[in-house]
């Protein structure tokens, strides 16, 4: 693509480059420069062009993507060089992945670099140590509110440990995963203590007030994310004199995408991590970039536009890192996350499947799988190139953003199910076993979402507690059907560190004035190295889980149609318990595998016929590839016991 104005202007800003930088040799640089500065020049004036300093933004644009491209090690360097060539690399099946508090888990980072053995025993090979960015003592949103983003908290660790444990997973082949919060900093970041101290540049990097005439504008169409501690989107600052935006908690300052500087500093902060070894970098709160008055300042155009120019910007400089996009939005907002067009419009190679995740614990509690069934069907097809996350639980609540056109068919009133969903996972139903907590509830709209540890919401807390062996049993059942999905679904699973030895709830937040009032912090926990031992005494719920987790991983990497290319399908069956679909390879149809899945508490039977009509699998000896066993046929009906599942294929 030749166009003449970026060009031009390309030449121009190339001509004017410092001489630190253009003595250098930038040979792969430019060539990846000039194949994707028309994008970069396009979307930069899309954004930016009616600005007077336009030429000198778009100057500072390419000499922060020059230097940082410098200062990348030789082999980050060749390590992009290898990606470039095996583009698709990370949509093998051979990815699993952990997400994870550093001090939760190990205390710090250097406790994480303790551990690593673990994860090779249970299999994992991507891990995501949530936010180790120095923020501040109390206010922090679990780290999520950043007042130095290129500091790492003192009590993770310092940027040595953390350079020692990247080499080390390195040397693992595990990939590290660590997250830019790009919406907001803290109250406590130099900027917003510039801002605050009356610098009009830096108050520029906020969205900062005199008066309540444009925060009123905005409240009326934006909604609120935590409605019980931080209500509205706009706080008043004292000391500044403004109202300054602040859409998640007061001291989380929404950040100015509309002005290029904020862009330029954030992009500099992503290949800062990029160059310290970050294999992928999780892009924190991306629907929230772009705020506009009259909209819910949500999957704004912008934002997308944004995330493309951060994309292409860093396919420039360390082209082997990638994106995951933190959106959690509804159904059809989530897939634009991986961008319209894998080559001119790329955003993220990876995101969050919150649609599957809610939709999972949907089934769990009606016990049939007639809601996922049909959301995942509406889900709307992904981009090449692209791959889901897929989750059972994280850090966060479980929110129940389903489509209600979804709810209706499955035959059910939205706004009856929602309630119903909050009543049986806080267990005010006598029949409900799970021990969960609402969270982020709202008197004027009436909603809520869910907090709870998978253990406690699958009714495990219960069942120990009440000393019911059946209920134990049903529960470790549900705990591994959830987890069969992200398995096999297509995507990267992310397992939830703590679930893979059913960590219970943990109240201790309660009583620490900085947590009590967000019922996360129940499902934050801190390992029990002790109990975790447990994970090798047969008879135990920690090995039950454990060894079947690491089962279905290690077969999993086996299964080469679980590698991610759109190669599923979703199968109708007449039996609403049931969540079947094929995961193919059209050119080796024997390999195809049969995912069934039984969302109920009694003994499901499905007709073969209706999976394998029209195919040669009709007569053939059926293998279920986790177990290694023949499933159980009564005739030509598979029978599905209580929360079981199969992953089937035909018998070679
Ligand atoms: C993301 C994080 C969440 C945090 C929010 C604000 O959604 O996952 O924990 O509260 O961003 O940063
Ligand atoms: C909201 C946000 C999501 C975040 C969550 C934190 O749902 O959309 O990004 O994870 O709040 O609770």
């Amino acid at each position: 693509m030749y166009e003449q104005i970026s060009h031009s202007l390309l030449n121009e800003i190339l001509n004017n480059l410092k001489t630190d930088i253009s003595k250098k040799d930038l040979r792969h640089f430019y060539t990846r420069l000039g194949a994707n500065y028309y994008a970069i020049h396009s979307l930069f004036e899309t954004l930016y062009g009616g600005r007077e300093d336009f030429k000198q933004q778009a100057q500072h644009l390419v000499e922060t993507m020059a230097r940082k491209y410098i200062e990348r090690p030789d082999h980050l360097k060749d390590l992009d060089s290898e990606r470039e060539k095996d583009h698709n690399w990370f949509l093998h099946q051979k990815w699993v992945g952990m997400a994870l508090y550093s001090n939760g888990f190990a205390g710090n980072l250097n406790g994480v670099r303790e551990h690593l053995a673990y994860f090779q025993e249970l299999g994992i090979n991507l891990v995501h140590i949530m936010p180790i960015m120095y923020c501040p003592e109390g206010r922090s949103d679990g780290g999520y509110a950043v007042s130095d983003f290129r500091e790492i908290d003192s009590r993770a660790g310092t940027l040595e440990d953390l350079e020692h444990l990247a080499t080390d997973m390195r040397s693992r082949d595990i990939l590290l995963v660590l997250d830019i919060v790009v919406n907001h900093t803290s109250d406590e970041h130099e900027w917003a203590q510039h801002a605050r101290n009356g610098d009009p540049v830096y108050q520029d990097y906020y969205y900062t007030f005199t008066s309540r005439n444009v925060p009123d504008m905005f409240e009326q169409s934006m909604p609120e994310i935590f409605p019980e501690t931080s209500p509205g989107n706009f706080t008043w600052d004292e000391k500044m004199q403004r109202w300054v935006m602040t859409v998640f908690n007061d001291y989380q300052w929404d950040l100015n995408y509309s002005n290029p500087a904020v862009l330029i500093e954030m992009l500099d902060v992503i290949l800062y991590w990029a160059n310290k070894g970050v294999d992928i970098l999780r892009l924190d709160a991306v629907a929230f970039l772009w705020k506009k008055i009259g909209s819910t300042c949500q999957n704004e155009r912008e934002a997308h536009l944004i995330l493309q120019l951060l994309k292409d910007c860093c396919q420039v400089t360390a082209p082997g890192v990638l994106y995951i996009a933190e959106a959690i939005v509804a159904p059809v907002e989530v897939t634009k996350y991986f961008g319209e067009d894998a080559v001119i419009a790329k955003e993220c190679e990876i995101a969050y499947n919150a649609t599957l995740m809610a939709l999972l614990w949907d089934s769990v509690a009606t016990k049939n799988a007639k809601l996922l069934t049909l959301g995942i069907k509406n889900l709307p097809v992904k981009l090449e190139r692209a791959t889901w996350l897929n989750y059972v639980r994280c850090h966060d609540d479980i929110g129940l953003g389903f489509d209600d056109r979804d709810i209706f068919a499955a035959g059910y009133e939205p706004v009856n199910h929602r309630k119903f969903l909050i009543d049986y996972y806080t267990g005010k139903f006598d029949e409900s076993h799970a021990r969960g907590l609402p969270f982020g509830q709202n008197s004027k709209t009436g909603d809520a979402r869910i907090s709870g540890s998978l253990a406690s919401l699958a009714g495990l807390e219960h069942a120990i507690r009440s000393g019911d062996q059946k209920a134990i049993e049903d529960a470790v059942k549900t705990i591994l059907l959830l987890h069969n999905v992200i398995m096999s679904f297509g995507g990267i699973p992310l397992i939830y560190y703590g679930d893979e030895i059913g960590t219970l709830n943990e109240m201790e937040f309660q009583s620490d004035p900085n947590k009590a009032g967000d019922s996360r912090w129940m499902h934050r926990p801190t390992i029990d190295w002790k109990r975790a031992e447990l994970r090798n005494k047969p008879g135990t719920t920690e090995f039950a889980i454990f060894s079947a987790l690491k089962r279905m991983i290690a077969v999993r990497k086996e299964i080469s149609v679980f590698e991610d290319y759109n190669n599923r399908e979703l199968i109708d069956v007449e039996n609403p318990h049931l969540f079947v679909y094929a995961r193919y390879n059209q050119m080796k149809p024997t390999e195809n595998v049969f995912i069934v899945s039984n969302f109920n508490n009694q003994t499901q039977y499905l007709e073969l016929s209706h999976i394998f009509s029209g195919t040669e699998m009709a007569h053939k000896r059926l293998v279920d590839l986790y177990s290694g066993q023949s499933p159980d046929l009564f005739k030509k009906t598979l029978v599905v016991p209580a929360y079981g599942f199969y992953w089937l294929r035909e018998m070679i």
